[in-house]
């Protein structure tokens, strides 16, 4: 794990309520690994507010990182007001790294609101290991989604709205359609709420995929230190930031 103050390098609107920040942080972006998340301290002296907030890799290009977040609360909105030449202290990279299948397959990434974070990352590297990937992202409208430029071009980019804006209409669970057919592995991030439709969904024929999904609990140290992010599995009690955040979709739900 490295402590580190990063440089902003770039702060821009991603979409509705979301930015994308990226950061001059050469130990952190060489280390990280697909499902990886940094923490970073949300304010200039690091006191207030004391706890660090978790935020997933976004993309790695580099030297240089980046997260998407929404603006929720008091520490995101400090990021949100950060300007370039800045510095956030931060450390990471934290949690289990997400393991590609060692064999090309279809890999289907599955993104509600901003949890579509990480599976950029995921997205570029599973792209590069020769899989087939395809991306769906849920969002409120329309104007709640990441743009199709912010994936790799071989990603098909599928995006479902809650008012039908863009896409079909309702929630991203409900309308898997012929890529659940079609992948041999699956891949989720986003609400818990999300994560128990898409148990549903699955429990039928959804199995051989063994779904992994990527949580977010809450988490004040990040390193397994407060066991304020535990979960109960059905392999008993876990820690979110240490044993996850990945964890197979029918161990939780
Ligand atoms: C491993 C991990 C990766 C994450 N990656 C991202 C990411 O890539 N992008 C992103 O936008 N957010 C991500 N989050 C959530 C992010 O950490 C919270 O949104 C952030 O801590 C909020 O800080 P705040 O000070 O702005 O809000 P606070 O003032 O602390 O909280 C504002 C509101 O947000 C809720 N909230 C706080 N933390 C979470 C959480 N973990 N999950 C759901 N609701 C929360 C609070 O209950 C409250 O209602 C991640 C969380 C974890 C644990
Ligand atoms: S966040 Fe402290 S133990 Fe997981």
């Amino acid at each position: 794990m490295n402590i580190t103050g990063a440089a902003l390098v770039s702060n821009e609107p991603a979409y509705q309520g979301a930015r994308t920040l990226w950061f001059h942080a050469p130990a952190i972006a060489k280390a990280a690994a697909p499902g990886q998340f940094v923490m970073l301290h949300c304010s200039a002296d690091g006191m207030d507010p004391l706890f660090a907030r978790a935020f997933s890799v976004h993309r790695v290009d580099g030297d240089r990182f980046a997260i998407l977040f929404n603006v929720v609360g008091r520490g995101t909105a400090w990021l949100a007001a950060r300007v370039r030449g800045e510095t956030v202290t931060m450390y990471g990279p934290l949690g289990k790294p997400v393991k590609l299948p060692r064999h090309p397959g279809n890999l289907l990434l599955i993104g509600g609101g901003v949890g579509v974070a990480p599976l950029v990352d995921l997205a570029e590297r599973a792209v590069a290991a020769g899989h087939q990937v395809v991306a769906m992202m849920g969002g409120r409208t329309s104007a709640h989604l990441l743009p199709s430029s912010a994936w790799p071009r071989e990603v098909e980019y599928v995006v479902v709205t809650e008012d039908g804006s863009a896409g079909p209409k309702g929630f991203v669970t409900q309308h898997l359609g012929k890529y659940q057919e079609w992948a041999s592995k699956i891949y989720a991030c986003g609400p818990n709420q999300m994560f128990a439709s898409l148990a549903d969904v699955l429990r039928g024929n959804g199995r051989r995929q063994q779904p992994e999904v990527l949580m977010e609990e809450n988490m004040p140290c990040g390193w397994g230190m407060c066991y304020g992010c535990a979960i109960f599995t059905r392999k008993g009690v876990r820690l979110c930031c240490k044993d996850g955040p990945a964890f197979r979709l029918f161990d939780v739900f």
